[in-house]
This record gives C-alpha cells, sequence and structure tokens, in this order.
C-alpha cells in the first residue's frame, strides 16, 4: 500500500487545475444504463472510485472505452446482476438500482458496505423505489427491486438528518422512465444531483426543480444518448484552498466553480484567509494569521460535511479554541486521532470536536482511515515543520486525482513511496 512522505513548513503556491467531479460523475455513469443509445461523458477523473464504477458498468454488459478524461458508454445489452463484491467495495455503486430499475424492471445487488464513517444505509433509497411501486428484497447481502412497470408519485425522501444525495439521484433516474409524474419532496440540492439532472435532461428527461427541495419529474417512454461534460469537483477545489490557508501560500483554483462553494469560502474568510474571483477565476491565499471557525455540517448549501476534516486540519493551527460539529454522519472524526499525533489538541464531545489551536505541528507518522480524513493529514503534514509519512493513501486516490503531483507544482516536498 502507497504512501505519501511530506517534508512540511513550506507556503506552497501557484495554479492547480481541478478535475471533474467523482460525486457528480458516480451517479452520471450509472445513468447511462438508461438507454441502449452511445453516451459521452467528458472531464471524468482518474479515480479509483470510477475504475470501480465503469468495471461495475462492463459487468452489467455495457461497452466502455476511454481517452483521456473523455468516457464513450454504450448499454446496449445489458442485465439486472451487477458484480457483487465490486458492488459491495463502493457505496457509490448503490446508484445503479433506480437507473436498472427503470430500464429492465429488475435489479439485483449486493448490499453496499457501512465505512469507517457510518453505517451508511439504504432505507430513503428503496423507500423512493417502493414509492414508485418497485417490490424490494433484502436478503443474505443482496437486495432484489422488482417492478412491472413503474407509476409515478409524490415521495417525501427527508431522513433523520435530512435528504439522501444518492437516494434522490436514484429516484430521479428510475422517475425518469416510469409513466405519470414523479414528485420528490425533501430532495437534495447539492450541485452533482443537478449535474446529474442535466446529463437526464440532455437525454431526454423532463426534470423540473433539481437544486431545489422539490423535483418534479415527468416520465417518459424512452431516454437517448447525450454528450456531458462533468462539473468541476468542489471538494477538490476546497481541499487545495484549504492548503493555501493551512500553509500561508496563494493558489488559483483553474476550473473550481466559486458558486458552488459558498460555505467553504466563507468559513475560509472567517479562518483569515484572503479569497479573489477575477473573470470566474478563484484564488486564495493564506495570510499566515489563523483565526478560530465554528463549523456544523448540513445538507447543501450549508457547510459540506466532505470538507469538514480539511477544515479541521487548518483550525488545528489557529490559536484559539475551534468547534466543529458533525450533524451528517456518525462517526466521521477518525482524523482527530491521527492529527493528535502530529501535536493537535482536540477533545471529542459527541457530535463536537473542540479543537484547541495554534501550537506548531510536527511531522510524525500517521494512518489514512478513509477519503476526507486523508485530505486532512496530508494539509496537516504540508502545514507541519518536519516529515510526515501518511500510509494507506489507496484511500486518498479514490477521490483525488493524482494529489501528489498537483501539490509537487505548488512547490510541496511530498513524494509517493510504492507500498509493500
Ligand atoms: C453522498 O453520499 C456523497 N457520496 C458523500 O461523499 C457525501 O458525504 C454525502 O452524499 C453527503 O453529502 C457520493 O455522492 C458518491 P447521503 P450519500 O445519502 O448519498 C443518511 C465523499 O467523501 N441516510 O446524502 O451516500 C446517511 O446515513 C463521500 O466524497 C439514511 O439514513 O450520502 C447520512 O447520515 C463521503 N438513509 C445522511 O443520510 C438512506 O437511505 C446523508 O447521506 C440514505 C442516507
Amino acid at each position: 500500500m502507497d504512501s505519501f512522505l511530506i517534508e512540511g513548513g513550506l507556503p506552497l503556491s501557484g495554479e492547480v487545475t481541478i478535475s471533474g467531479s467523482k460525486n457528480a460523475v458516480l451517479p452520471i455513469l450509472a445513468a447511462t444504463l438508461l438507454t441502449s443509445e452511445t453516451c459521452i461523458i467528458r472531464r471524468v477523473p482518474d479515480l479509483s472510485d470510477v475504475g470501480f464504477m465503469l468495471k461495475i458498468l462492463q459487468s452489467l454488459g455495457a461497452e466502455v472505452t476511454r481517452d483521456g478524461d473523455t468516457l464513450t458508454i454504450r448499454a446496449a445489452n445489458i442485465s439486472g446482476r451487477g458484480d457483487y463484491e465490486l458492488i459491495r467495495k463502493m457505496r457509490g455503486s448503490i446508484c445503479i438500482l433506480g437507473p436498472l430499475l427503470a430500464r429492465l424492471k429488475e435489479a439485483v445487488v449486493s448490499l453496499p458496505g457501512g465505512c469507517v464513517i457510518g453505517t451508511r444505509p439504504i432505507d430513503l433509497h428503496l423507500k423512493g423505489l417502493r414509492g414508485l411501486g418497485a417490490q424490494v428484497e433484502v436478503e443474505a447481502g443482496y437486495v432484489r427491486v422488482h417492478a412491472p412497470r413503474l407509476e409515478g408519485q409524490m415521495i417525501f425522501l427527508g431522513g433523520r438528518v435530512g435528504p439522501t444525495v444518492l437516494g434522490t439521484a436514484n429516484l430521479m433516474m428510475a422517475a425518469t422512465l416510469a409513466s405519470g409524474i414523479t414528485v420528490i419532496e425533501s430532495a437534495a440540492c447539492e450541485p452533482e444531483v443537478v449535474d446529474l439532472a442535466d446529463f437526464l435532461i440532455a437525454m431526454g428527461a423532463k426534470i423540473t426543480g433539481a437544486g431545489s427541495p422539490t423535483i418534479t419529474i415527468h416520465g417518459v417512454k424512452a431516454l437517448h444518448g447525450a454528450d456531458h461534460e462533468v462539473i468541476a469537483d468542489r471538494i477538490e477545489a476546497g481541499t487545495f484552498a484549504a492548503v493555501a490557508a493551512a500553509t500561508g501560500g496563494e493558489v488559483t483554483l483553474r476550473g473550481a466553480r466559486p458558486d458552488h462553494l459558498g460555505a467553504v469560502l466563507d468559513k475560509l474568510q472567517e479562518a483569515g484567509a484572503e479569497i479573489r474571483r477575477a473573470a470566474g477565476v478563484l484564488t486564495v491565499r493564506g495570510t499566515g494569521s489563523l483565526k478560530p471557525i465554528d463549523i456544523t455540517t448540513m445538507p447543501y448549501s450549508g457547510f459540506p460535511t466532505d470538507m469538514q476534516a480539511q477544515l479541521m486540519a487548518l483550525a488545528c493551527q489557529a490559536p484559539g479554541t475551534s468547534i466543529i460539529t458533525e450533524r451528517i454522519f456518525e462517526s466521521r472524526f477518525m482524523h482527530a486521532s491521527e492529527l493528535m499525533r502530529l501535536g493537535a489538541d482536540i477533545a471529542i464531545e459527541g457530535p463536537s470536536a473542540i479543537v484547541k489551536g495554534g501550537r506548531p505541528l510536527s511531522g510524525a507518522p500517521v494512518m489514512a482511515s478513509d477519503l476526507r480524513a486523508s485530505a486532512a493529514l496530508v494539509i496537516a503534514g504540508l502545514a507541519a515543520k518536519g516529515s510526515t509519512q501518511v500510509h494507506r493513501v489507496y484511500h486518498l486516490d479514490r477521490g483525488y486525482e493524482r494529489m501528489e503531483l498537483k501539490l509537487q507544482k505548488l512547490g510541496a516536498r511530498i513524494q509517493r513511496t510504492p507500498g509493500e
């Protein structure tokens, strides 16, 4: 397993190109199952999660070819049974359920495993598909959905902590080929849901309201192929913005969508960073004097849970007390104990982390545990004095395209050491 060796303490500056969004492209790839015609997907990031999803599509019978960051996918003859091992390994694969149900009227997938950040239930996904008339059986670790026909309905999809992003995606995709009108209430408003809706509309779906809590889908008989460019990854952009703030450098985020980063940029400004937008180009500058911040993670357009770990790494350096409260997932503080190995002072009190920042961090060997926790450890290692080895960076490769190469271009002293 590869690891990163980082010599920290340098301000990082320059320009980084933001890749296509992991969390937009995964449901969009699943949506290609809704038609037998060819789809072209552009700005596809080279991530292990994307590789997994493409293997799943191929296991279902889709033809996939890749030319740089452009994919050509044709799901002409497909089955409803995915590769269980692959599906079990990646939570995002759950979003093939809706398209397969709509296209084939049945699907069988393995229940996605939980992960370190929480149990990751799919009760809302199943509630949505049942709402369209699907029969759902869960047994022996598999979930089977089937329906002779899908009927549009008004479906409330809100859960105990608010909307579900992939649950909204699954239901929206299934509803495109249902008969009649489906209204999703308490739908997720994330930009990735809007990007999926844009792709579905390009395929001939009739969808209004994406990006708002109420999405209306008028079912159609069939969908055709489409050509779509994926939006920029707002979490990758936010992560590199946090790198600039944490190291006191100045980073231009080429291709980022500032309009998707409102809450993140607001918090970075509160933490003492300078934000500049000129002609659609976003630049973040660390001023070297950080201030403590209070964060509560929320559904979009609130502060995103996927940026919580990265801002905790920043808060470790801000003199004073920061309070970070995680309201979306039940255990998303795995990075705290590893940050403490770098000298951070963090106390976990229920859903909140109390960070007493200001003492300089010093490098040490740390262990990545999940995707965004790994990003937090890299940020802390870049800011810390001395060397930090981040083990198990395969977690990072799930959601960041060649992160060490992008950081090296900003002047970072970071090397990937191949694992045993
Ligand atoms: C998506 O996961 C993202 N993943 C996650 O990003 C992100 O953290 C999450 O949305 C929240 O924004 C992808 O898009 C591939 P949810 P998703 O359903 O859709 C509960 C990353 O780091 N819930 O919006 O699986 C759930 O337990 C990843 O890139 C139910 O209770 O998340 C959680 O507490 C991590 N029942 C909350 O809702 C359900 O049926 C939000 O989860 C579904 C979810």
